[in-house]
């Protein structure tokens, strides 16, 4: 699988490319939030999901990657799943919180599994390049197309309610550049 062999080696040997900060959107979500479950799509090396541990959620990672995946669950309080979100099992109204960060196409492919997955009053937390980002010469890993197309997220998630969508040039967590950014907060309505 060379998408999560190439994961793997950035984790291993590249560790600067990420921040190991949670992202800021999910922490200013977080505050204002009771904890409960939360899953967190393409987990990777486990900086929003130890984060969300560290305020009283019960969080389950999901990733390809052996590395993330060993690495997340060395830091604990996080379950974690090495498996390819497309074969994860993420059940019906399971969870309060789903995250996807800088995940892409991983999380537009799951979107209706991910609707039909979270709890009725459950958000959805997202933030990733638009795919603009090409034009500064980054592409996805493995040589592919990255980032969000305009609107994708709208058009994929079109059964919730979107609280807040941003679409802006901002520091990106990712190689933490001045980047072509999109963000987004939904709601399942209860
Ligand atoms: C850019 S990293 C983001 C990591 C993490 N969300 C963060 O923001 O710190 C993308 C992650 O998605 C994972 N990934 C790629 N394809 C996947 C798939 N089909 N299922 C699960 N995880 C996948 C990669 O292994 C990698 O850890």
């Amino acid at each position: 699988m060379a998408e999560a062999e190439r994961w793997d080696e950035v984790y291993a040997h590249e560790p600067e490319l990420y921040t190991t900060k949670p992202n800021a959107l999910l922490v200013e979500v977080a505050e204002r939030l009771s904890p409960g479950r939360a899953l967190d799509i393409g987990v990777g090396q486990g900086r929003n999901a130890r984060y969300l541990a560290g305020r009283g959620w019960q969080v389950t990672g999901v990733d390809v990657s052996a590395e993330g995946v060993r690495q997340t669950a060395a830091a604990g309080g996080v379950t974690v799943v090495r498996q390819a979100v497309e074969e994860f099992e993420m059940g019906e109204a399971e969870w309060d919180l789903i995250l996807g960060m800088y995940v892409h196409g991983v999380l537009l492919r799951a979107s209706g599994r991910i609707v039909a997955a979270l709890k009725p009053g459950g958000l959805l937390v997202v933030e990733g390049f638009h795919r603009d980002v090409m034009k500064l010469g980054i592409g996805g890993l493995t040589g592919g197309l990255l980032g969000y197309q305009t609107n994708a997220l709208l058009r994929h998630f079109t059964a919730l309610r979107v609280e807040r969508y941003q679409d802006c040039t901002a520091l990106a967590d990712w190689r933490q550049i001045e980047a072509p950014i999109v963000r987004m907060v939904a709601r399942k309505e209860a």
